[in-house]
C-alpha cells in the first residue's frame, strides 16, 4: 500500500482481468428470508456438490463500475438499474430477488472496503463490480434451490478490448445463436454466456474481437455482440439500435440513446434492423456496455466478407467519439449530471 492509501499497481497497464482485492460482500437467503449480509475476506465460495448453481445453472450476475472523480469522489453509474435488472433476471430463473436496498448496500460496502483498489482519476482504469446470485444447498432434482448466496466481488480493471482506449474493434456475424426467441437473452443469466464462447472463438479465428449475433428465428435481424449492445449512426443525424426481446437491455446503451436524443438532438430509434438490407446505410457502428464502454466498430464480417464503416473502418467517426466523450465525462463526474444518474459512494 502506498502513502496515498492506494495499492502499488500500474493502473494504466491493467487489462480486463481478475485481481484479488481485500473484501467481498455476502448475504444468504434461507427459510424465505435474506440475511443482513456482511463482508468476508475469503475469495473462495464453498458450496454443496448438489447445488443447483452447479448442475442447472441456477445463477445470474450483474456488472457495473466505480470510478474516481477528479475531486476524489467515488462514483457509480445508475446502480439501481442493475438492481432492477437482477431482480427481473431472478424472477425469470425462479430465484428470490435481491431487494434493491440489499443490492445497493452490498455494492457500496464492497466498494468502500476495497477503496485502496479503486483506480485513481485519469488512470483509464476503474473498479469493476460483479454482483452474483447463486442457488446453493443440496438439491439434486430439477427444482429451484432452497437457499441462495448474493455476493459482490470487485476487481480493478483496464479496457475490455486489448486495443485499449477508444480504439476500433471488429465483429464477425455468427452462424451460431446466442439466445432463442422468448428465451433468456433479455436477462443476465450466466447460462447465456458459455454458449457464446464457441462463437467468440470462431470470430477470433476470422480476426474479429467478438461475435455478432442475428436473431435466431430468421438470421436476418441484428441483435447484439457477445457482451455489448449495438448502436448505429445513419445519415440525417439518426442513431438506431436493434429492438429485440432476445437481447440484454444494456444500461450503457439506454444511457447513450438518452444522451444522443436529449443532449445532441439526434433522432433516435429502437427498431428491428435487417442487417443485409441496411448495412450499406451504416455510417458508424458502436458496441456499448459497462465493460466495452463505447467501442467503435470499424468493420463487420458478414457473408464471407468485411463491411467497413467510417474512414474505411480505420478511423473513429465523429458521432461515436462525441458519445464516448460525453458518456465518460458523465461517469467520472466531469459533466453536469442533469439526468441524476450518478450515485456517490462515501468512502
Ligand atoms: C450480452 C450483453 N449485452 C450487453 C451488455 C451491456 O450491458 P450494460 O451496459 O448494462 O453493461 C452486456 C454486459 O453487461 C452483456 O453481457
Amino acid at each position: 500500500m502506498l502513502a496515498n492509501g492506494k495499492q502499488d499497481l500500474e493502473w494504466q497497464k491493467l487489462g480486463f482481468e481478475y485481481t484479488k482485492t481485500d473484501y467481498r460482500f455476502s448475504a444468504i437467503y434461507e427459510n424465505g428470508a435474506w440475511s443482513e449480509g456482511d463482508l468476508t475476506d475469503s475469495e473462495i465460495i464453498q458450496i454443496h456438490e448438489g447445488a443447483p448453481a452447479l448442475h442447472y445453472a441456477q445463477q445470474c450476475f450483474e456488472g457495473l463500475k466505480a470510478q474516481t472523480a477528479e475531486d476524489g469522489r467515488v462514483l457509480l453509474f445508475r446502480p439501481e438499474l442493475n438492481a432492477q435488472r437482477m431482480a427481473i433476471t431472478a424472477e425469470r430463473l425462479s430465484m428470490p430477488a435481491v431487494p434493491k436496498e440489499l443490492f445497493l448496500r452490498g455494492v457500496e460496502r464492497a466498494v468502500q472496503a476495497n477503496h485502496s483498489w479503486i483506480p485513481p482519476y485519469g488512470s483509464g482504469a476503474s473498479l469493476y463490480i460483479r454482483p452474483l446470485l447463486i442457488g446453493i444447498g443440496e438439491n439434486m432434482g430439477l427444482k429451484p434451490a432452497k437457499s441462495y448466496e448474493f455476493r459482490v466481488m470487485v476487481s480493478p480493471v483496464g479496457p475490455y478490448y486489448k486495443s485499449g482506449g477508444l480504439a476500433l474493434i471488429s465483429l464477425a456475424v455468427s452462424d451460431i445463436d446466442r439466445a432463442a426467441p422468448h428465451g433468456t437473452g433479455d436477462v443476465k443469466a450466466g447460462a447465456n454466456y458459455p454458449v457464446g464462447l464457441y462463437a467468440t472463438r470462431k470470430a477470433k479465428e476470422l480476426g474479429a474481437n467478438e461475435a455478432l449475433y442475428l436473431d435466431a428465428a430468421e438470421h436476418r435481424y441484428l441483435e447484439e455482440a457477445g457482451s455489448a449492445n449495438i448502436i448505429i449512426a445513419q445519415a440525417d443525424n439518426k442513431l438506431i439500435t436493434p429492438k429485440s426481446d432476445a437481447i440484454l437491455p444494456s444500461v450503457t446503451r439506454r444511457s447513450i440513446m438518452t444522451i444522443a436524443e436529449q443532449e445532441l438532438g439526434m433522432q433516435v430509434e429502437e427498431r428491428a434492423i435487417d442487417l443485409r438490407a441496411e448495412i450499406d446505410s451504416f455510417l458508424e457502428v458502436g458496441a456499448c456496455g459497462t465493460a466495452a464502454v463505447l467501442s467503435p466498430v470499424g468493420k463487420i464480417w458478414l457473408d464471407e466478407h468485411w463491411h467497413t464503416f467510417y474512414g474505411n473502418g480505420e478511423q473513429v467517426g465523429p458521432v461515436m467519439q462525441k458519445l464516448y466523450d460525453m458518456l465518460c465525462q458523465l461517469q467520472c463526474g466531469e459533466r453536469e449530471d442533469r439526468f441524476n444518474w450518478i450515485h456517490e459512494v462515501k468512502i
